[in-house]
């Protein structure tokens, strides 16, 4: 293939799929959970609801539009309309090339968990100090994160329509029917004793039921910003991705219907993992257990497997498989991105460039892997979290480089270039764009005021300005 011919995704389905690949990972199935635990349940799921109709439409929206019309990748998509802007280019292209050092990482930390079901050591895993023990070690992470790039360059390597199109198609809807065959499941289980018998369909009423109890206004903000940072990550907005994916997208297809498609897809399964987690951590461990955190799927699972006798090693196989593929579809975004800017830089052959990217991602991975035991420190962070060298860059990219990025594109397409650029390739395939109406109230007015606000909580500016008032 002509290293400058233009790849491209074969119709809309492929589309869909393969951005709903990259939306739907390890945010669906590990951090929604746990945060909606986190965030009184039900209270979490309308705010999100909300959230994603509104907000991630719109996010969505303008990264897909904008790749489309432009036909080009992030880094010169902006500077092509604009030249001044081309810095934005620039700027959202260093968020994949930051995910990807450490997403690597924990995509690594699955598989070695999908290993350990797969040769029947679940019951290892759960006890007390095995993660730890795993992610400080100074040699096995390193070869699963190793193991894991191995993949994702694979599949970048094979190109859009052979490799990300293709392992999309069959991984996307393997992955729904085996998340609702989990949460079906988890529904079904019991534990305790007769009196102090704690069941599934409890814990779903504990997930959907919001829960006011002790509800403050600065509680509703937490909860707020929490949804809407969680919406970013899992959406996969505002670090040029899907720029990039809608510059593959034909000029044929139907882009609102494609993108309610992805944003239902990617809510439903961060939906059905709460329904398959919660459940289960509620009845082996009370409401208690679900306060867990970030630990929630490497920590607490395991011993939800384990309570469950030996069809739970199954149950635990047949999940970490399950996280592994959406993984390393969203890893594969992530690495294509870069590949795909590269090669327009470089103008090098995408073989090449997989290559050079694999590379350099595996010495950085290597780096922030051994952040938990060479290389170890742990640091506070502006918002007050205790920090190791991996969530340093996490908190780099999401919280800090995310919400402004999205800052300066809303200002970019709703008063620079004007909401129509976007709404007028929404209907450039002769099909209506409905929320048009509402888009524009939100990328001029709403969408900045609300990353602003994200933007200065995180970086711990609001934090200080409230004590500051006392
Ligand atoms: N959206 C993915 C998830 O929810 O896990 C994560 C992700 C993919 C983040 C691609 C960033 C990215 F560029």
């Amino acid at each position: 293939m002509h290293p400058n011919k233009k790849s491209t995704f074969t119709g809309s389905l492929g589309f869909v799929l393969a951005a709903a690949g990259s939306a739907v990972g390890v945010g669906n199935i590990w951090r929604f959970p746990y945060l909606a635990a986190k965030d009184g349940g039900g209270l979490f799921l309308l705010i999100y609801l909300v959230l994603v109709l509104t907000f991630g439409f719109t996010l969505l929206t303008t990264d897909v539009a904008f790749g489309r019309r432009t036909k080009k990748n992030a880094l010169q998509a902006f500077g092509s309309v604009r030249k001044e802007w081309s810095f934005l280019g620039w700027l959202t292209f260093l968020v994949p090339a930051i995910i990807m050092t450490y997403y690597s990482v924990i995509g690594g930390w699955i598989l070695k968990y999908l290993a350990v079901y797969l040769t029947g050591g679940g019951d290892a895993a759960s006890q007390d100090g095995y993660f730890t023990s795993f992610i400080t070690a100074p040699v096995a992470p390193v070869v699963f994160t190793l193991l894991f790039l191995c993949f994702t360059a694979l599949v970048v390597y094979r190109g859009v329509e052979k490799g990300i199109e293709k392992f999309s198609r069959i991984v996307m809807p393997g992955l729904l029917v085996l998340i609702v065959g989990i949460a079906i499941f988890s529904l079904t289980l019991r534990s305790g004793e007769a009196e102090a018998q704690r069941t599934g369909l409890e814990g779903l009423s504990v997930y959907l039921l919001p829960n006011f109890e002790g509800l403050t206004v600065s509680r509703f903000f937490e909860v707020l910003l929490d949804a809407m940072s969680q919406l970013f990550f899992s959406l996969s907005v505002s670090m040029g991705i899907m720029i990039t994916y809608g510059s593959y997208v034909k000029d044929e297809v139907n882009l609102s219907q494609a993108l309610s498609q992805i944003e239902i897809f990617d809510t439903l399964v961060a939906f059905l993992a709460g329904m398959m987690i919660i459940p289960a951590v509620y009845v082996f461990f009370g409401t208690e257990g679900m306060t867990s955190g970030p630990s929630l799927m490497f920590v607490s699972l395991p011993k939800v497997f384990q309570a469950m006798g030996g069809f739970g090693t199954l149950v635990g196989l047949a999940f970490f498989l399950m996280v592994a593929f959406a993984a390393l579809t969203s890893s594969v975004s992530i690495m294509e991105t870069l590949v795909a800017n590269c090669m327009e830089i470089f103008h090098t052959s995408r073989r090449r460039m997989s290559g050079i990217i694999a590379l350099l991602s595996a010495v950085c991975s290597v780096v922030i892997c051994l952040g938990y035991n060479l290389f170890y420190f742990e640091l506070t962070l502006p918002n007050g979290q205790a920090a190791q060298m991996l969530d340093l860059v996490d908190y780099i990219s999401n919280s800090f480089l995310m919400p402004f990025i999205s800052l300066l594109t809303c200002i970019f397409v709703g008063w620079v270039i004007k909401p129509e650029f976007i709404s007028e390739e929404m209907e450039a395939s002769g099909h209506p764009f409905r929320r048009k109406k509402m888009y524009r109230f939100m990328i001029r007015y709403v969408a900045p005021v609300m990353m602003a606000v994200l933007f200065v909580q995180s970086t711990g500016l609001l934090g200080a300005v409230l004590k500051l008032l006392g």
